[in-house]
């Protein structure tokens, strides 16, 4: 009997073993057979290697603002190892019940400002709104309250917060926020950090290759837990991101600063030399010129359309001198004035245009825009004007 379960055992165990065999052998063969599988065999090894050249780079680089675990380190820079930055919401639950309310909300108001509601229905409904808003209220006080010790260091889990790309309203991907914000930098971000997060591309006068950057990529998103997160990975962040008080105009520099290749773009200001100097290391460019001029293209900055063509028409009789024929007018009779002795036409264009108030034309009032060189206008948006306006020669 006993002799009997022995052998049964030594049996179960040849015949595991030749199971496991058999197996291994059916797995090389169909490794061998199977390109797709050592395709992404093979990718798994690149993707580690870059993981492993960017932990070099990011070790070497960035944790001296960032942290040795990229937790970030308090009043200097955000963590990046953070559950925030892959968006990852640990009330899911509150967040849907929150949208139901909003929703519930939303069609109680349509129905209070459709025709027809009887007062004492509008009652009713605004009876019901001030309880949601109560219930929401509520809800987000107690999430707050239960991640208090990350809340303290600036983690906000209501609305949404809890996401670092949602909160910025960020359009394009995690990898894209990443990668841009390594090549340029965030110069806007002096306004609220100590330092301000540098350029780190060759291309924007940093010291790291594109590959490089990417590898720094593939380190920072192998912190990403997915489903996994857990409240102790939020309390382990030793400073959240802060939220500029107003996103979109910061979105917005971000994203000319992707498109200008890191030169952060800022007004000319209303020095005439500098800006006659900075003009001329441009070139205008007079079709471009003309259709900002003409409120048909956006000013860079702005990202609005001019005003000139509400005060300057191409005929007389408006409220600024006509545009046909400034160029004209500029060279035969504004630099005869006095004031004017030894200045270029360039210069005169560029002071009527940043500081309007220093010669008003006769004949016309002091009612030019000012803020045109302290806001609008980017270099390269008035070195196109200029161009443009000396096409008006007639
Ligand atoms: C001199 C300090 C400093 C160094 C060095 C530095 N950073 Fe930053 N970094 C910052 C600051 C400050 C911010 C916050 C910027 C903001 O809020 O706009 C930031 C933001 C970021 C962000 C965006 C995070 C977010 O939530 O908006 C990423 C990604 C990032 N840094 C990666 C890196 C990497 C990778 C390196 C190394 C190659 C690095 N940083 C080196 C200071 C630094
Ligand atoms: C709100 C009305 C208004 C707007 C908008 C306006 N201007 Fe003017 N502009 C004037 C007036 C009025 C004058 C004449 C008074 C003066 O010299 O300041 C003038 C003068 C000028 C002159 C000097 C012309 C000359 O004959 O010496 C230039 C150049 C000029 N504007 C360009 C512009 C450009 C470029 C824009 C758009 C970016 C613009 N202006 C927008 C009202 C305006």
């Amino acid at each position: 009997m006993f002799e009997r379960m022995l052998v049964g055992k030594i049996e179960n165990r040849i015949t595991v073993g030749l199971i496991s065999l058999v197996l291994i052998m059916v797995f090389l063969g169909w490794a061998a057979i199977n390109e797709g599988g050592r395709m992404q065999a093979f990718q798994t090894m690149e993707e580690a290697r870059a993981i492993e050249q960017g932990a070099v780079l990011f070790a070497a680089n960035c944790t001296t603002c960032h942290g040795l675990d990229g937790r970030g380190l308090a009043g200097k820079a955000p963590g990046l190892n953070n559950p925030m930055l892959f968006g990852h919401d640990f009330f899911p639950d509150v967040t849907k019940q929150i949208s139901n309310l909003t929703g519930e909300k939303k069609t109680l108001n349509d129905e209070k400002n459709a025709p027809g509601t009887t007062d004492a229905r509008k009652t009713e409904i605004d009876a019901r709104i001030a309880e949601i808003d109560k219930t929401i209220a509520d809800l987000d006080a107690k999430r707050t309250a239960d991640v208090k010790a990350a809340a303290d260091k600036g983690y906000n889990p209501t609305g949404v917060s809890y996401s670092r790309l949602l909160e910025l309203g960020w359009a394009g991907t995690l990898d894209s926020f990443i990668l841009t914000t390594l090549i340029h930098g965030r110069p806007v971000s002096s306004n609220y950090w100590p330092q301000p997060m540098p350029a780190w591309s060759q291309t924007a006068g940093g010291p790291l290759r594109t590959d490089e950057l990417e590898n720094i990529v593939a380190y920072i998103k192998n912190w990403d837990k997915g489903e996994g997160w857990t409240l102790d990975d939020l309390y382990a962040v030793n400073q959240f991101p802060i939220l500029p008080k107003d996103p979109a105009p910061y979105i917005q520099q971000i994203q000319l600063l992707q498109q200008s290749g890191g030169v952060l773009p800022k007004p000319v200001g209303t020095d005439v030399k500098a800006i006659a100097a900075d003009v001329a290391k441009l070139t205008g460019d007079p079709a471009r010129g003309e259709e900002l001029y003409h409120g048909k293209l956006p000013a860079t900055l702005t990202n609005t359309a001019l005003p000139c063509t509400g005060c300057h028409q191409q005929a007389a009789n408006a409220v600024g001198p006509m545009t046909n024929g400034t160029y004209t007018r500029v060279v035969n009779e504004r630099l005869k004035e006095p004031q004017f002795a030894g200045w270029t036409p360039e210069e005169y264009l560029i002071d009527s245009i940043v500081n309007p108030s220093d010669y008003i034309v006769p004949g016309f009032q002091d009612l030019m825009v000012k803020n045109l060189g302290t806001e609008v206008l980017n270099a390269q948006d008035l070195a196109d004007i200029l161009a443009y306006i000396k096409t008006m020669n007639q």
